[in-house]
């Protein structure tokens, strides 16, 4: 990245640009954005997974920076599951899910462009306040508002919804997918990577076998929790 290079924050289309982000919170996301690709910023870093890492970022907001994976020479040997583009639309989907339960997904918030040019290796999301349920697992150690069958239930409903009316299988439903939001013990899903938009499956009465593979993740979920309750 050149210092004269112009980046520019780029909202989803679907956005009112002015409820979502103001102007002061668009410079500090460039800057961010800016500030990560130019130096180590080890201060920003959040975690990282497989596919990407992700960066704090003042005001809320975390950007996770995809690995440059579907450039490799390899890439055809290797499982990458979505593009970022593909994940971010998914993710910007379930940021608009009717579901009203008390399960979300980082509000996703918008891309970047350099130079006049879309830029396929970031995403901007909300930064959650949360534990990763791996993390937590590994530990063995739920927090003291941690209740495990309303964080099921909830989880469980919310996966229904997710496949019947917002049409997407998960479909990479571990633990360290999962968080649990620090104030309220409630779940979060994210991390739309592998996720698949069901529209046409549904709109063709194509059997929906792809949606078992969630519910087997749930189960292993479940499982894995109520063991550390004997
Ligand atoms: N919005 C967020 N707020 C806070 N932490 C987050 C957020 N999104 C991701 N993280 C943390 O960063 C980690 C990596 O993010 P993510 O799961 O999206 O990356 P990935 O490389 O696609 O993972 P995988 O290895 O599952 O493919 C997560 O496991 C989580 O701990
Ligand atoms: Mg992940």
């Amino acid at each position: 990245m050149n210092d004269n290079d112009e980046i520019k924050f780029t909202l989803p289309n679907s956005s009112n640009e002015v409820a979502e982000v103001s102007a002061a919170e668009i410079e500090v996301i460039e800057d961010g954005y800016r500030r990560i690709f130019s130096r180590e910023s080890p201060e920003y870093f959040i975690d990282k997974g497989g596919a990407g890492a992700v960066y704090h970022l003042p005001g809320g907001f975390c950007i996770k920076i995809f690995f440059d994976r579907h450039d490799s020479p390899y890439s055809e040997h290797m499982d990458l599951g979505n593009t970022p583009i593909k994940e971010a639309s998914l993710q910007e989907r379930m940021s608009h899910s009717s579901f009203s339960g008390n399960v979300r997904v980082p509000k996703y918030l918008g891309t970047f462009e350099k130079n006049g040019v879309i830029q396929k290796n970031a995403l901007v999301m909300e930064t959650l306040d949360a534990h990763n349920l791996q993390l937590l697992l590994n530990n063995k150690n739920l927090p003291d508002n941690f209740n495990t069958d309303t964080f099921l239930a909830s989880l469980e409903k919310f996966i229904q919804h997710m496949h019947a009316e917002d049409r997407i299988v998960h479909n990479d439903l571990f633990p360290r997918n999962i968080m649990v939001d620090k104030a309220t013990g409630d779940p979060r899903v994210i991390d739309f990577g592998r996720s698949v938009d069901t529209t046409y499956l549904v709109e063709n009465s194509i059997k929906l076998e792809i949606e078992e593979r969630d519910w087997k993740l749930f189960d292993k979920i479940c499982e894995e929790i109520y063991s550390l309750q004997k």
